[in-house]
């Protein structure tokens, strides 16, 4: 069973190796996935909330009496696409397989059906004790990938199967288990996102309502998908994406700079942002006194779409329109005005889909294909977008 989304429940039990898993949930990051540390109230005697909570960038519960009105134990439930319990104790596999819900983590796994990996880690003997072995069968038998533990040497001086595995096999096992394409390792894509602002004096500018959204979720499915992601985000806030490299612009300009710097070595071209069409002609250092704001001269940006597409060798481009009337007629003629092979239109009138999660809209294609999507999620549509992006790319 795979799921779209990219939620990740990092449940981490009382065993040394906790500490271990601050680099798998790095790891995890770097692929894509957005990753909430649930630790069992044991295992903060290894490694303290404040590592979790830095490293995530999230709060890492552990406890159902903590904020009790977000009645956490199902809200993140139901946001979860995946579970990964590491390292997962003797006492934590025996609470999973009898079904107590005496923590935070272990009412998640109950509230929640979507694939869970359990990684355990423990001295040989309390690996191979019947009680345990039966606990994992039974784990097993109910759907859960529970990861055989590596042989060696253990915290004392005993050696043994018990170890908690390297991160990189269970990355593996983890990846399998997601049944995420690999289908665009090695590709380079180049994603822009956000809105971007034309400065009229130091403290005003001309923007737009784009959040940014839907470019962060292209980019954690290009990623995902083992893409080497470059994204171009205008006036947005970044700090908390891992393994993209990211360049941060304020005006069109700016970013037609970091595009033609990045558009030579890419594969496919996203232009998600929303690029303001004109800036004004002076942009005054000093702040216009209100008496004297009355208008403000304009002159046209580039196209960024259009000049790149002129300079275009086998890259795939992909534009996004935003429309309010005449969608499909509008989308179409930006389609072949801009050299594109991809367009996405939403409907935007009555300023609809702006910040939100969920979108709607039609795919154009070059060959008159149009894809109708109802209500899907932004990162629903950014595999459909690679999907039609990796076909072109043949
Ligand atoms: N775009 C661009 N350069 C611009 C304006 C837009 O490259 N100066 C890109 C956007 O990133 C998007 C696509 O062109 O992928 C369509 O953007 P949109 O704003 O809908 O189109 P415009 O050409 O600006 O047309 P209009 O505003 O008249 O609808």
């Amino acid at each position: 069973m795979s799921s779209t989304s990219r939620e990740v429940i990092l449940g981490v039990g009382a065993g040394i190796a906790a500490y271990k898993s601050a680099d798998l949930l790095r790891r995890l990051q770097e692929r894509g996935y957005s990753v909430t540390v649930i630790p069992t109230p044991a295992s903060l005697n290894f490694v303290g909330s404040a590592t979790w909570e830095a490293l995530s960038g999230r709060p890492a519960p552990t406890q159902v009496w903590e904020n009790v009105h977000e009645v956490a134990h199902i809200s993140l439930a139901q946001k979860a696409g995946y579970f990964i319990i590491a390292p997962a104790t003797a006492d934590l596999i025996a609470r999973i397989a009898i079904g107590r819900a005496d923590d935070l983590l272990t009412n998640l796994i109950l509230a929640s059906d979507v694939p869970k990996m359990l990684v355990p880690a423990m001295h040989p003997k309390m690996w191979n004790d019947p009680a345990t072995q039966a606990n994992i069968q039974t784990l097993r038998n109910r759907g859960f990938i529970v990861m055989d533990p590596d042989h060696g040497r253990l915290t004392g001086n005993d050696s043994g199967q018990g170890r908690f595995p390297e991160t990189a096999r269970i990355v593996e096992n983890f990846d399998a288990m997601t049944g995420h394409k690999q289908d665009l390792r090695g590709k380079n894509v180049l994603i822009t996102a956000g809105g971007t602002r034309e400065a009229i004096d130091p403290v005003r500018f001309i923007g737009n309502k784009s959040s940014g959204k839907q470019g962060i979720a292209l980019a954690r499915a290009a990623q995902l998908r083992g893409a080497n992601v470059h994204l171009i985000a205008a006036n947005m806030d970044t700090s908390y994406l891992s393994g993209i490299s990211i360049t941060s612009v304020e005006s069109a300009r700016d970013m037609q700079a970091a595009l033609n710097l990045e558009f030579t070595s890419t594969d496919i071209l996203i232009m998600c942002a929303a690029v303001a069409d004109a800036r004004p002609v002076q942009k005054l250092t000093e702040k216009i006194k209100k008496a004297f704001f009355t208008s403000i001269e304009l002159e046209a940006n580039p196209d960024l779409l259009a000049e790149l597409s002129v300079t275009k060798t086998n890259q795939v481009m992909v534009g996004f329109a935003a429309e309010t009337s005449n969608h499909i007629e509008s989308a179409r003629s930006k389609l072949t005005g801009k050299g594109l092979d991809i367009i996405y239109v939403n409907d935007v009138s009555g300023g609809a889909i702006f910040g939100k999660d969920v979108t709607h809209g039609t795919i154009l294609l070059r060959n008159g294909e149009e894809i109708a999507l109802k209500e899907v999620s932004k990162d629903a549509l950014s595999d459909v977008l690679l999907d039609h992006a990796i076909r072109q790319l043949g």
